[in-house]
């Protein structure tokens, strides 16, 4: 996009020069421009802009390379030049005339979803099409246009369907393993991909019981998202005590199979949890003591 834009400026400032040569050379270099006569330049640089557009010579136009949303037409519909990606910014109306047309599939729209936050919205361009499609990689596209992107780096990359690929559930966020005082409140988070939807479950190791079992202190929330085909699940401890330390794990199963992945957690007592820290954070930081603020360094 930004090259034929400043292909086409040289064009004007290198008209200009031809032109306005040898009297204004002197001026034109002066690096204290007043401003009445920055004025000028600029009415200079608007007329001159459909002299240029008349005189299209596509063999001039540099070469629009590595466009992996397709291709758009300047502001003058002479050269080619790169169409936006979804998700950046573009010109509403069709001229081309400051951040560009989206490419192809995309659409430049306003997102209305902005105006509550007391933002100046800006046009965005997003895909025509809101359906998954399953690439020939196994993974799930949301729309076509992130599909048209990836298989612009990704040779052999096709369509093997429409709506998402079926598959087991992938665990994108695995529970992280926790440390606590006991009294404190944990909580283990899991999200999962899948398509069918799928449940999650939470098991203590060595444990049959699905939590939180009848047990009034562990508590199981789920819910779809924060994408679409997600799910989150939340497995929280509260009033930690120290039989609550040991591995939990996480369980997604769909119709296709089932995947889990586990978590530790550690329930200390208030002075194994300072040792913990101290211990931990100087491990963390790199360097063994506080530093003595009282030095004076100046
Ligand atoms: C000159 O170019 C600018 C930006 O490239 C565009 O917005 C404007 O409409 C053009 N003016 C004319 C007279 O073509
Ligand atoms: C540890 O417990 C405190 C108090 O309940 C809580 O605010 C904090 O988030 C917990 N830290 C972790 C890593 O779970
Ligand atoms: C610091 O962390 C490591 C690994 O998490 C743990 O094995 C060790 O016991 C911790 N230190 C203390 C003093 O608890």
């Amino acid at each position: 996009m930004p090259w034929c834009r400043i292909f086409f400026l040289f064009l004007v400032l290198s008209l200009r020069n031809s032109e306005s040569f040898p009297n204004n050379k002197i001026e034109d270099t002066d690096e204290d421009v007043e401003p009445a006569e920055f004025d000028i330049v600029e009415d200079k640089i608007e007329s001159k802009n459909e002299t240029l557009c008349d005189q299209c010579s596509p063999e001039l136009c540099p070469a629009a390379l590595g466009c992996r949303a397709g291709i758009v037409l300047d502001s003058c519909g002479c050269c080619s030049e790169c169409g936006n990606l979804e998700g950046q910014p573009c010109d509403l109306d069709s001229r081309n005339s400051f951040y560009g047309l989206c490419g192809s599939d995309l659409q430049c729209k306003i997102d209305i979803s902005d105006l509550g936050l007391g933002e100046v919205p800006e046009p965005q361009c997003f895909c025509k099409l809101q359906e998954a499609v399953c690439g020939s990689d196994g993974r799930t596209y949301m729309n076509i246009c992130q599909f048209k992107e990836a298989a612009y780096s990704t040779v052999g990359l096709s369509v093997q369907g429409s709506g998402p690929c079926r598959t087991v559930p992938f665990i994108k966020v695995p529970p992280r393993n926790l440390v606590n005082v006991t009294g404190s409140t944990v909580a283990f988070l899991c999200e999962v991909f899948a398509y069918p939807m799928a449940i999650i479950e939470w098991r203590k190791d060595g444990n049959d019981v699905i939590l939180p079992g009848d047990d009034p202190h562990i508590s199981v929330q789920s819910r779809g998202g924060p994408l679409k085909y997600e799910l989150s699940s939340w497995l929280q401890i509260e009033g930690l005590t120290p039989g609550d330390a040991g591995s939990y794990r996480c369980v997604s199963h769909n119709a296709l199979g089932s995947v889990s992945a586990s978590a530790v957690l550690g329930a200390l007592g208030p002075d194994e949890m300072s040792a913990y820290l101290t211990e931990n954070m100087t491990d963390m930081f790199g360097y063994d003591q506080p530093r003595d603020y009282d030095e004076d360094y100046y």
